[in-house]
């Protein structure tokens, strides 16, 4: 198994930090491999490089555009229309947000914002009244949606998503999320850091990269569905109250290394009752990285997770879960793992309340029928 180890993804979102604090405008034209890549030195020298092209550039601005040939996917005119953003002014917008703000209210017809490579350094929020937006990037380590709010600087960790996703059938595809806030010390408060809210029905990410430390995805209500996507962070970093499937895609912990004591958990769903439908799936994912974590925390009784045809490293705590200390919370919290593989999945030692599944038991949460994805659920190329 092919597990990214992720030592370096602090090093490189430290750096997108200090840079974001100087400058926005020091992105241009620099992707996001190149600020993942282990080689401090490469950074600096592209920085250069970049400086002498930006320079030059100014001085010629007509040039910037006349390579810039977007390669708009074919659409139906008559269910969609395109806006185009592109950092260097070349279309529409050179702002994520502005295009957002441009889509008429409650459209029945889908807006897809395609997106050119480049970090765009914003807080972006779709409001309830546009739905049928898509976001479509150029891949996930090259366009990405970057901002460096927390807890402390915005109303709460609710509210420190760099992107806020509020209205129904928001589609996203290769593109990246990130918080880029100073990564939480140990017991540090206030601290948290969304890179997405997602709290409208009927979502869909292909290709996306989630890249924060605590509390990444706020998966917070609906249902959801995730393809083939990267999720990076530490504790919490998938939580919320949705009902959603991940299907193929990569968790990653950016927990400290090298720390006998738990310092984080992939997930921490937020099921407060029988009564509500929601849960989180994970199929035929990954889940590597840094440190030493849980798969779950019960954030509300009825805390509901399962993975299943999954690798897991040797990062995951032999208990496997967490009940918050509330042993309450044991009769009603649902946590089960059915097929997984590797050295974190051996279940001997697991707390008792978790479920090793059965094909039956197991069944409802495998395909796409969990999120009731006949209803509304698109395929990528549409
Ligand atoms: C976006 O740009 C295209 C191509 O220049 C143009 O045809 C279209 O009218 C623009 N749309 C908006 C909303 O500005
Ligand atoms: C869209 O709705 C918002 C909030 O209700 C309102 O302020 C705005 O004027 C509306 N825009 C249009 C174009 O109707
Ligand atoms: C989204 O657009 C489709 C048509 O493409 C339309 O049928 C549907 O009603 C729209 N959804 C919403 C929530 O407006
Ligand atoms: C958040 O604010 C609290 C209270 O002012 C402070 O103690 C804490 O250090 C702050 N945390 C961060 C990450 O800024
Ligand atoms: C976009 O995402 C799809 C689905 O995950 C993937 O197959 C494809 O390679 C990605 N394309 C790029 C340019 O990243
Ligand atoms: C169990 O997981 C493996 C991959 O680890 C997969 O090849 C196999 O089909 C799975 N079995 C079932 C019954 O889903
Ligand atoms: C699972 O863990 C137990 C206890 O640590 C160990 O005895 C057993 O060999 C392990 N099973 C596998 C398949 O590694
Ligand atoms: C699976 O487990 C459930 C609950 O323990 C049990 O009722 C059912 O008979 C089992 N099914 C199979 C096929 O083992």
């Amino acid at each position: 198994m092919n597990i990214p180890k992720s030592i370096y993804f602090p090093l490189s979102i430290a750096i997108v930090a200090i840079l974001a604090s100087i400058s926005f405008k020091i992105f241009d034209r620099l992707t996001l491999e190149e600020l993942s890549s282990p080689i401090i030195s490469r950074i600096i020298h592209s920085n250069i490089q970049r400086g002498h092209h930006r320079h030059h550039r100014d001085d010629k601005k007509q040039s910037i555009c006349d390579n810039f040939s977007p390669n708009f996917p074919t659409i139906d005119p008559t269910t969609t229309s395109i806006l185009c953003v592109d950092h260097n002014g070349c279309c529409n917008f050179t702002a994520v947000q502005a295009a957002v703000d441009s889509v008429g209210n409650f459209s029945a017809t889908r807006t897809l914002i395609w997106i050119n490579s480049g970090i765009y350094f914003e807080k972006v929020i779709i409001p309830k009244n546009k739905p049928n937006i898509t976001f479509q990037g150029q891949g996930y380590t090259s366009t990405a949606i970057v901002y460096n709010d927390n807890a402390n600087s915005s109303r709460g960790t609710f509210y420190s998503g760099s992107v806020q996703v509020f209205s129904t059938n928001f589609i996203a595809k290769n593109i990246s999320f990130m918080n880029v806030a100073p990564i939480p010390g140990p017991g540090a408060v206030g601290a948290q850091a969304v890179a997405i809210r997602i709290g409208g029905d009927q979502a869909a990410f292909w290709g996306c990269g989630f890249f924060g430390a605590q509390d990444t995805l706020h998966d917070d209500r609906g249902r959801h569905y995730f393809k083939e996507c990267y999720i990076q962070g530490s504790i919490d970093f998938v939580f919320g109250n949705g009902k959603s499937l991940y299907e193929n895609c990569q968790l990653i912990s950016m927990a400290s290394p090298g720390s006998r004591s738990i310092n984080g958990a992939v997930t921490a769903h937020g099921r407060g009752s029988k009564e509500e439908d929601s849960g989180f799936a994970f199929v035929n994912c990954n889940v590597g990285g840094s440190g030493r974590i849980w798969l779950g925390r019960a954030w509300r009784p009825f805390s509901t997770v399962v993975f299943a045809n999954t690798f897991m490293t040797d990062i995951i705590s032999p208990d496997g879960w967490s009940d918050l200390n509330d042993p309450s919370r044991d009769q009603t919290i649902f946590y089960g793992e059915y097929n997984c593989s590797g050295a974190g999945s051996n279940m001997s030692q697991r707390a008792p309340y978790v479920q090793k599944l059965n094909d039956t038991q197991a069944l409802p949460f495998l395909s796409s029928s969990f999120i009731d994805a006949d209803q509304w659920l698109q395929s990528f190329s549409n």
